[in-house]
Protein backbone atom coordinates (compact mmCIF):
# COMPACT_ATOMS: atom_id res chain seq x y z
CA UNK A 1 0.00 0.00 0.00
CA UNK A 2 0.85 3.59 -0.95
CA UNK A 3 0.65 5.98 1.88
CA UNK A 4 -0.41 8.93 0.79
CA UNK A 5 -1.09 11.75 3.55
CA UNK A 6 1.09 14.38 4.79
CA UNK A 7 -0.56 14.74 8.37
CA UNK A 8 -2.76 12.59 10.44
CA UNK A 9 -5.68 15.21 11.61
CA UNK A 10 -8.35 12.47 11.70
CA UNK A 11 -9.71 9.03 10.77
CA UNK A 12 -12.51 10.21 8.90
CA UNK A 13 -12.12 9.60 5.42
CA UNK A 14 -9.33 6.49 6.14
CA UNK A 15 -9.64 4.34 4.01
CA UNK A 16 -9.65 0.06 5.58
CA UNK A 17 -6.32 -0.69 4.12
CA UNK A 18 -5.20 2.81 5.08
CA UNK A 19 -6.22 2.10 8.54
CA UNK A 20 -5.06 -1.63 8.36
CA UNK A 21 -1.19 -0.61 7.54
CA UNK A 22 -1.03 1.36 10.29
CA UNK A 23 -1.89 -1.14 12.85
CA UNK A 24 -0.26 -3.54 11.18
CA UNK A 25 2.81 -1.58 11.42
CA UNK A 26 2.07 -0.84 14.83
CA UNK A 27 2.02 -4.63 15.01
CA UNK A 28 5.60 -4.69 14.42
CA UNK A 29 6.71 -1.94 16.81
CA UNK A 30 4.76 -3.13 19.68
CA UNK A 31 7.23 -6.30 19.27
CA UNK A 32 10.12 -3.66 19.27
CA UNK A 33 8.33 -2.87 23.01
CA UNK A 34 8.88 -5.80 24.05
CA UNK A 35 12.46 -5.78 23.70
CA UNK A 36 15.34 -6.21 26.22
CA UNK A 37 16.46 -2.58 24.34
CA UNK A 38 13.38 -1.55 23.21
CA UNK A 39 14.91 0.89 20.45
CA UNK A 40 14.97 0.83 16.78
CA UNK A 41 16.98 3.36 14.40
CA UNK A 42 14.09 4.41 12.10
CA UNK A 43 13.92 8.16 12.98
CA UNK A 44 17.68 8.70 13.82
CA UNK A 45 18.40 12.70 12.74
CA UNK A 46 14.49 13.52 12.54
CA UNK A 47 13.17 16.37 15.66
CA UNK A 48 9.99 16.07 16.73
CA UNK A 49 8.19 18.76 18.60
CA UNK A 50 5.27 17.55 20.74
CA UNK A 51 3.27 20.68 21.52
CA UNK A 52 0.59 20.43 24.39
CA UNK A 53 -2.21 23.35 24.53
CA UNK A 54 -3.96 21.48 26.67
CA UNK A 55 -3.46 18.57 29.73
CA UNK A 56 -2.26 15.30 29.00
CA UNK A 57 -0.81 12.05 30.68
CA UNK A 58 -1.17 9.28 28.24
CA UNK A 59 -0.99 11.05 25.29
CA UNK A 60 1.96 13.22 25.96
CA UNK A 61 3.65 10.90 27.60
CA UNK A 62 3.67 8.04 24.74
CA UNK A 63 4.65 10.74 21.51
CA UNK A 64 7.81 11.51 23.72
CA UNK A 65 8.39 7.71 23.92
CA UNK A 66 7.25 6.61 20.74
CA UNK A 67 9.72 9.74 19.46
CA UNK A 68 12.69 8.44 21.41
CA UNK A 69 12.19 5.08 20.59
CA UNK A 70 12.53 5.58 17.21
CA UNK A 71 15.70 7.31 18.02
CA UNK A 72 14.46 10.96 17.08
CA UNK A 73 14.56 14.01 18.48
CA UNK A 74 12.25 14.77 20.74
CA UNK A 75 11.26 18.43 22.01
CA UNK A 76 8.76 19.60 24.11
CA UNK A 77 6.86 22.20 24.75
CA UNK A 78 4.11 23.54 27.39
CA UNK A 79 2.05 26.04 27.45
CA UNK A 80 2.25 26.95 30.66
CA UNK A 81 6.41 27.63 30.41
CA UNK A 82 6.40 28.85 27.39
CA UNK A 83 5.91 32.94 25.11
CA UNK A 84 2.39 31.83 24.92
CA UNK A 85 2.11 33.33 28.50
CA UNK A 86 3.34 36.62 27.32
CA UNK A 87 0.29 36.51 24.21
CA UNK A 88 2.55 35.02 21.37
CA UNK A 89 -0.27 33.34 19.05
CA UNK A 90 -0.36 29.96 17.99
CA UNK A 91 0.81 30.34 14.30
CA UNK A 92 3.78 32.66 15.63
CA UNK A 93 4.61 30.02 17.97
CA UNK A 94 4.77 27.29 16.03
CA UNK A 95 6.53 29.45 12.77
CA UNK A 96 9.19 30.00 15.34
CA UNK A 97 9.80 26.83 16.10
CA UNK A 98 9.70 25.33 13.20
CA UNK A 99 12.45 27.63 11.65
CA UNK A 100 15.05 26.16 13.98
CA UNK A 101 14.21 22.99 11.73
CA UNK A 102 11.61 20.49 12.88
CA UNK A 103 10.45 17.66 10.93
CA UNK A 104 6.95 16.84 12.65
CA UNK A 105 4.89 18.77 14.77
CA UNK A 106 2.44 16.81 17.21
CA UNK A 107 -0.31 19.46 18.40
CA UNK A 108 -2.85 19.26 21.27
CA UNK A 109 -5.25 21.92 21.31
CA UNK A 110 -8.70 23.19 22.68
CA UNK A 111 -10.07 24.27 19.68
CA UNK A 112 -11.56 22.18 16.49
CA UNK A 113 -9.16 22.40 13.81
CA UNK A 114 -6.08 23.91 15.40
CA UNK A 115 -3.80 21.02 13.77
CA UNK A 116 -5.63 21.58 10.06
CA UNK A 117 -4.50 25.33 10.50
CA UNK A 118 -1.09 24.11 11.60
CA UNK A 119 -0.47 21.52 8.99
CA UNK A 120 -1.37 24.07 6.01
CA UNK A 121 1.10 26.75 6.95
CA UNK A 122 3.96 24.74 7.82
CA UNK A 123 6.53 22.95 6.14
CA UNK A 124 6.57 19.74 9.09
CA UNK A 125 4.37 17.19 9.03
CA UNK A 126 1.43 17.41 11.81
CA UNK A 127 -0.50 14.58 13.93
CA UNK A 128 -3.54 16.02 15.57
CA UNK A 129 -3.49 14.90 19.47
CA UNK A 130 -7.18 15.79 20.47
CA UNK A 131 -8.31 19.55 18.85
CA UNK A 132 -11.55 20.22 21.00
CA UNK A 133 -14.67 18.21 20.53
CA UNK A 134 -13.31 17.44 16.98
CA UNK A 135 -11.05 14.27 16.92
CA UNK A 136 -8.59 12.68 18.50
CA UNK A 137 -7.15 10.25 15.83
CA UNK A 138 -3.93 8.23 17.45
CA UNK A 139 -6.71 7.55 20.38
CA UNK A 140 -8.98 6.22 17.80
CA UNK A 141 -6.01 4.08 15.79
CA UNK A 142 -4.87 2.57 19.61
CA UNK A 143 -8.72 1.69 20.41
CA UNK A 144 -8.83 0.00 17.38
CA UNK A 145 -5.58 -1.93 17.56
CA UNK A 146 -6.51 -2.92 20.86
CA UNK A 147 -9.48 -4.47 20.06
CA UNK A 148 -8.44 -6.32 17.07
CA UNK A 149 -5.69 -8.06 19.12
CA UNK A 150 -8.61 -9.06 21.48
CA UNK A 151 -10.85 -9.93 18.83
CA UNK A 152 -8.75 -10.86 16.17
CA UNK A 153 -11.15 -8.94 13.29
CA UNK A 154 -13.53 -6.16 14.04
CA UNK A 155 -15.98 -7.48 10.88
CA UNK A 156 -19.37 -7.60 12.24
CA UNK A 157 -18.69 -6.83 15.67
CA UNK A 158 -20.87 -4.46 17.32
CA UNK A 159 -19.30 -1.63 19.65
CA UNK A 160 -20.93 0.61 22.00
CA UNK A 161 -20.04 4.27 23.32
CA UNK A 162 -21.53 5.06 26.58
CA UNK A 163 -21.37 8.75 28.17
CA UNK A 164 -21.17 11.98 26.90
CA UNK A 165 -20.96 11.62 22.92
CA UNK A 166 -21.33 15.28 22.80
CA UNK A 167 -18.36 16.47 23.65
CA UNK A 168 -16.44 13.41 23.12
CA UNK A 169 -13.55 13.62 20.34
CA UNK A 170 -12.92 10.14 21.03
CA UNK A 171 -15.93 8.59 20.11
CA UNK A 172 -15.89 11.03 16.56
CA UNK A 173 -12.46 8.93 15.99
CA UNK A 174 -13.45 5.92 16.97
CA UNK A 175 -16.66 5.77 15.02
CA UNK A 176 -14.80 6.25 11.79
CA UNK A 177 -12.02 3.83 12.80
CA UNK A 178 -14.49 0.87 13.66
CA UNK A 179 -16.65 1.59 10.92
CA UNK A 180 -14.42 1.73 8.30
CA UNK A 181 -12.99 -2.11 9.86
CA UNK A 182 -16.30 -3.42 9.41
CA UNK A 183 -18.02 -2.89 12.83
CA UNK A 184 -21.51 -1.89 14.00
CA UNK A 185 -21.38 1.26 16.35
CA UNK A 186 -23.91 2.43 18.70
CA UNK A 187 -23.76 4.87 21.53
CA UNK A 188 -25.82 5.64 24.89
CA UNK A 189 -26.06 8.02 27.57
CA UNK A 190 -27.97 10.47 29.02
CA UNK A 191 -30.19 12.38 25.83
CA UNK A 192 -28.84 15.42 26.85
CA UNK A 193 -25.36 14.23 26.34
CA UNK A 194 -26.26 12.76 22.84
CA UNK A 195 -25.83 15.51 20.01
CA UNK A 196 -29.42 16.16 18.12
CA UNK A 197 -27.38 15.99 14.98
CA UNK A 198 -26.31 12.63 14.79
CA UNK A 199 -28.44 10.33 12.97
CA UNK A 200 -28.05 13.03 10.19
CA UNK A 201 -23.89 13.32 11.08
CA UNK A 202 -23.49 9.62 11.23
CA UNK A 203 -26.70 7.57 9.71
CA UNK A 204 -25.20 4.44 10.52
CA UNK A 205 -24.67 4.73 14.38
CA UNK A 206 -27.04 3.69 16.42
CA UNK A 207 -28.68 5.13 19.62
CA UNK A 208 -29.45 3.10 22.17
CA UNK A 209 -31.80 4.05 25.01
CA UNK A 210 -30.87 1.14 27.70
CA UNK A 211 -27.55 0.52 28.84
CA UNK A 212 -28.31 -3.51 29.62
CA UNK A 213 -30.27 -4.23 26.96
CA UNK A 214 -27.41 -2.72 24.84
CA UNK A 215 -24.73 -4.58 27.05
CA UNK A 216 -26.22 -7.97 25.80
CA UNK A 217 -25.77 -7.84 22.45
CA UNK A 218 -22.38 -6.04 22.34
CA UNK A 219 -18.52 -7.33 21.62
CA UNK A 220 -17.31 -3.90 22.87
CA UNK A 221 -17.96 -1.45 25.21
CA UNK A 222 -16.45 1.56 25.73
CA UNK A 223 -16.98 3.93 28.55
CA UNK A 224 -16.39 7.94 28.40
CA UNK A 225 -15.19 10.23 30.93
CA UNK A 226 -17.92 11.54 32.67
CA UNK A 227 -16.73 15.20 32.49
CA UNK A 228 -17.59 16.81 35.46
CA UNK A 229 -16.51 19.53 35.15
CA UNK A 230 -19.46 20.11 32.93
CA UNK A 231 -22.23 19.32 35.65
CA UNK A 232 -22.90 22.81 36.38
CA UNK A 233 -24.36 22.79 33.26
CA UNK A 234 -27.51 20.93 34.32
CA UNK A 235 -26.82 18.54 31.33
CA UNK A 236 -27.74 15.55 33.72
CA UNK A 237 -29.47 15.58 37.18
CA UNK A 238 -26.98 14.15 39.34
CA UNK A 239 -23.77 11.86 39.54
CA UNK A 240 -25.84 9.23 41.95
CA UNK A 241 -28.37 9.07 38.66
CA UNK A 242 -25.82 9.16 35.98
CA UNK A 243 -23.98 5.95 38.23
CA UNK A 244 -27.85 4.15 38.18
CA UNK A 245 -28.20 4.32 34.86
CA UNK A 246 -24.73 4.48 32.91
CA UNK A 247 -22.36 2.89 35.27
CA UNK A 248 -20.26 0.05 34.12
CA UNK A 249 -20.54 -2.53 37.11
CA UNK A 250 -19.44 -6.20 37.99
CA UNK A 251 -23.27 -6.89 38.12
CA UNK A 252 -24.13 -5.31 34.81
CA UNK A 253 -21.39 -7.13 32.85
CA UNK A 254 -22.38 -10.52 34.60
CA UNK A 255 -25.23 -10.05 33.05
CA UNK A 256 -24.43 -9.48 29.00
CA UNK A 257 -24.47 -12.62 27.54
CA UNK A 258 -20.88 -12.58 25.41
CA UNK A 259 -17.61 -11.63 27.08
CA UNK A 260 -17.65 -8.17 26.44
CA UNK A 261 -14.26 -6.61 25.68
CA UNK A 262 -14.30 -3.30 28.09
CA UNK A 263 -12.43 -0.43 26.75
CA UNK A 264 -11.92 3.57 28.26
CA UNK A 265 -10.00 6.07 26.86
CA UNK A 266 -8.72 7.46 30.66
CA UNK A 267 -8.54 9.24 32.39
CA UNK A 268 -11.47 7.59 34.26
CA UNK A 269 -13.60 8.77 37.37
CA UNK A 270 -14.00 5.19 38.89
CA UNK A 271 -16.96 4.81 40.56
CA UNK A 272 -18.63 7.19 38.55
CA UNK A 273 -18.90 5.96 34.52
CA UNK A 274 -16.76 3.00 35.58
CA UNK A 275 -16.99 0.31 38.77
CA UNK A 276 -12.82 -0.16 39.96
CA UNK A 277 -13.36 -3.84 39.61
CA UNK A 278 -14.82 -3.65 36.07
CA UNK A 279 -11.89 -1.56 35.07
CA UNK A 280 -9.27 -3.65 36.78
CA UNK A 281 -10.89 -6.69 35.74
CA UNK A 282 -10.38 -9.25 33.21
CA UNK A 283 -12.16 -8.16 30.43
CA UNK A 284 -10.55 -5.30 30.72
CA UNK A 285 -8.35 -3.73 27.72
CA UNK A 286 -7.94 -0.19 29.50
CA UNK A 287 -3.70 -0.52 30.26
CA UNK A 288 -3.33 -2.60 26.73
CA UNK A 289 -5.16 0.33 25.20
CA UNK A 290 -1.96 2.69 26.77
CA UNK A 291 0.59 0.35 26.23
CA UNK A 292 -0.58 0.17 22.18
CA UNK A 293 -0.91 4.03 22.19
CA UNK A 294 3.27 4.43 22.07
CA UNK A 295 3.19 1.31 19.51
CA UNK A 296 0.38 2.98 17.55
CA UNK A 297 2.33 6.27 17.64
CA UNK A 298 5.58 4.96 16.84
CA UNK A 299 3.53 3.54 13.39
CA UNK A 300 2.29 7.49 13.06
CA UNK A 301 5.41 9.11 13.48
CA UNK A 302 7.05 6.49 11.34
CA UNK A 303 4.93 6.07 8.14
CA UNK A 304 4.64 10.01 8.03
CA UNK A 305 8.57 11.23 8.48
CA UNK A 306 8.86 8.38 5.84
CA UNK A 307 11.75 6.43 7.84
CA UNK A 308 13.42 3.10 7.35
CA UNK A 309 12.72 0.27 9.10
CA UNK A 310 15.83 -1.24 10.27
CA UNK A 311 15.27 -4.36 12.99
N1 LIG B 1 -6.91 9.44 26.40
C1 LIG B 1 -6.23 10.61 26.51
O1 LIG B 1 -6.18 11.42 25.57
O2 LIG B 1 -5.64 10.80 27.72
P1 LIG B 1 -4.72 12.05 28.09
O3 LIG B 1 -5.63 13.26 28.17
O4 LIG B 1 -4.09 11.71 29.41
O5 LIG B 1 -3.72 12.24 27.00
Amino acid sequence: MTWKHENLLGLEGLTRDELTFILDTAERFHEVLDRPIPFVPALRGKTILNMFYEPSTRTSMSFAMAGKRLSADVVGFSKSTSAVKKGENLLDTVRTIESMRVDGVVIRHSCPGAAKFIAERIDAFVVNAGDGAHEHPTQGLLDLFSARKRLGNLDGKRMVIVGDITHSRVFRSAVFGFTALGAKVSVCGPPTLIPRELKTAYPFVDIETDFDAALEKTDIVMMLRMQLERQHKGLFPSIREYRKLYCLTAERLKKASRDVVVMHPGPMNRGVEIEPGVADGPNSVILKQVRAGVAVRMAVLYILAGGELER
